[in-house]
This record gives C-alpha cells, structure tokens and sequence, in this order.
C-alpha cells in the first residue's frame, strides 16, 4: 500500500526527542491505546508495546482487548488487517507506516486463487479440497478461504489446522507459503510423493501439473516463500556445528524443507524464544530466522552466559517489518493526542464476513 510522505517536521529528529515525545504521548492516550509488536520489529520500536508475540499470539491478544480504543499495530500489513477482523465494534486498528508489507503474503491474489480453485472444479476436485491459508495473506484470501469451508493458520498452530483440514476432506490447497505446508505435512507423516506445487504464474491452467497429478495428490502447495527465511542454509548449519559442536539449532518452518530436517527443532517465532529462554545455562543456538529478534534474544540471554547468534552471517532483517520506524509511531500518534485516526486499517464489511469466518475457525482448533 502507499504510505505518503511524513510531515517534514518528523524528519531528523534525534532518537533522544523521539522517544521523549512518543512516550508522553502515550501517557495522554493512556488505556484508550494499545500497542501490539511482533517480534520482529526493531528494538527502538518494540520498547513500547504494551504487548509482544507471534502473529498467533498477537491477533488472539487484540482480539482479547476490549477497553481499548486504539490499536496501533507495529508489525505487517496482514497482522493489522487480521486485528481489524477480530476487534470489537468501534475499535481502530493504525498500522503506522502503509508500506509495512509482507513479499510472501503478495506472492498469492485473489484473482490467481480464483483462478486455481476454478482449475480445480474443472478437474473436478474443488469440492474434496480444503483450502488452508496461512495467516501471512490478505483479507481478501481469508475470505476466500472462509467462503469455501477452510481455515487461517500460523505458523504455531499449522499442524493442529491441517490436522483438522485432511479430516474435513481428501484434499488441502494450502497458500501462500509452499515451505510451511511442506514442513508440516512431512512432520505429519505425509511425503513428497503425496504433494505437488501451484505455480500461479505457470504457462498452462493447471499451475505446472497434469490434471492426473493434481487428483493423486494430498497437498497443493502454492509457489510462494518468505525471502528472509528463503536465505537459511544446511552449509550455514554444518558451520555452525563445527564452530561449536553443543550447538542447538533452531529455525522458523518457512524455512525451506532440508534446513528443516538438518536443524534440531523448529517452529514459530513465539516457540523459538520460548526454547532459549528456557534453555539451561551455558547453552549455545544457532538460529534461523529474522535479525531483530535473534539479536534481542542474544543481548537478553547473556546475563545467562548463552551464546544465541544468527545462523545467516550477512544479517537478514525483514525489510518490510523495518519500516515502522519511531517517526512513523510519532506521527499517529501525535495525531491520535489531537482526535485524528491516520493510517487506518479498516478491511470492508463484504470481506470481513467471511474471513472472521476462517480466523475464527483457526482460534476454535488451535484454541
Ligand atoms: P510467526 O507467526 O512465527 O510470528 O511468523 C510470522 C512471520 O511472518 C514469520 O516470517
Ligand atoms: Fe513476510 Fe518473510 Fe517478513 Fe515474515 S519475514 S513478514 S513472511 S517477508
């Protein structure tokens, strides 16, 4: 989305004048505002939210905020869209900066998914296809999903949804994220042979495959993938252990299938600081997935002499969760303290009616 330029009165001030000022304005806003930060977000950021999470974690804790206001979302444009779903009636949802996106999320539209479940009835299997999407996609794509009797998952609650989904029907169609999919369904006891990958952008109608393979298979993937986790490599965990042969080695599951399988554990975002926190004294991980957080996580744990680094040496932050920089939650704010609501994030009526459809389904199974 477009986000116009801020102000030129929030351009160049010091971190110092910053925080002073977002800081005093959260004092007038008080309990009328919220702050949610994922944990990706950049330190000068999430120092102010009231709280942090996973997408799972932060889109059933909006949900859960009745008294406020105000949510100011400091995440990814999916995130807030998820938050305006699930609020309470006359409940706002700022997303400070617009072009705080997701490039996975952008990988699959409503028009190529239209077009996918369209090639499906033509193969004449949309009606034992259960569509999954993950949270990381559009409203318009939560609607779809909850229209045709699937779920949202996240990446905490994947196994428990397709679980669910491979008992509602014989087939899952599961977007955007074809590695999330993949690494749950193996996890799940499936394999390769039961699972074939949509490319939307293929030349023929059936999204690089024979009608044939279509109906044999159990999973349809679709061809999408998060850059920043798309950059993990079994060589970068094979350094790693030879660096340090106690190492853990813990990686996010949009990470892609063998850096899965050659790491010791896997999981969300929550999951992941839940392990190194937990972790015994001394202890040594090496972990994939975005900078912000593991950089966080290695300053906090040092006091408990744990050595916690990223597993990709040329630093791999998610550009687009970058750019809810400190102007941007200034300038909402300030606007916010004078009665204007700028950057809202308001998903239309007509989509909203079915996405909670398939958000709330997500919240009934994973609970
Ligand atoms: P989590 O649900 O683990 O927070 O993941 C969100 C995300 O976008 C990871 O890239
Ligand atoms: Fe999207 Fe990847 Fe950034 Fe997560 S890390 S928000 S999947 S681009």
């Amino acid at each position: 989305m477009f986000q116009s330029p801020l102000p030129q009165e929030y351009l160049g001030l010091s971190p110092e004048v910053l925080h002073d000022r977002i800081t005093q304005a959260r004092k007038v806003l008080g309990r009328r505002l919220v702050i949610l930060g994922h944990h990706y977000q950049r330190d000068e950021i999430i120092q102010y939210a009231d709280y942090r999470g996973d997408s799972y974690k932060l889109a059933k804790e909006g949900a859960a905020l009745a008294d406020a206001e105000f949510i100011i979302f400091c995440g990814v444009h999916f995130m807030a869209e998820s938050a305006d779903i699930l609020a309470q009636p006359g409940q706002k949802v700022i997303l400070p900066n617009l072009s705080a996106g997701c490039s996975m999320a952008d990988m699959a539209n409503i028009f190529q998914v239209r077009a996918c479940w369209k090639a499906l009835e033509k193969a004449g299997i949309a009606d034992v296809t259960v569509p999954v999407t993950y949270i990381n996609s559009a409203a318009n794509l939560k609607a779809f999903v909850g229209e045709n009797g699937g779920s949202v998952c996240t990446s905490s609650n994947c196994p428990a949804v397709l679980k669910w989904a491979v008992a509602q029907g014989e087939k899952i169609l599961f977007f955007p994220d074809q590695h999330l999919g993949r690494n749950t369904a193996l996890a799940m006891g499936y394999t390769l042979e039961e699972m074939v990958v949509w490319d939307p952008n293929a030349d023929d109608n059936f999204g690089g495959n024979t009608v044939e393979a279509l109906k044999a298979a159990k999973f349809i993937l679709w061809k999408g993938h998060c850059s920043v986790h798309g950059r993990f490599t079994v060589k970068q965990i094979e350094l790693a252990r030879q660096k340090y042969p106690t190492v853990r080695v813990v990686v996010h599951p949009e990470c892609r299938q063998e850096v899965v399988a050659a790491a010791d554990d896997y999981g969300s975002t929550e999951k992941i600081q839940k392990l190194i926190r937990e972790s015994p004294n001394g202890s040594i991980w090496a972990v994939g997935t975005e900078i912000n957080q593991v950089n966080r996580l290695a300053e906090e744990q040092k006091e408990f002499d744990k050595i916690v680094f990223c597993l990709d040496p040329i630093v791999c932050p998610c550009s687009t969760m970058y750019r809810i920089a400190p102007p941007f939650l200034l300038w909402v704010l300030d606007n916010l303290v004078e009665g204007n609501v700028v950057n809202e994030i308001v998903v239309p009526d007509e989509i909203a009616f079915d996405a909670i459809k398939a958000l709330n389904r997500m919240i009934e199974i994973a609970g």
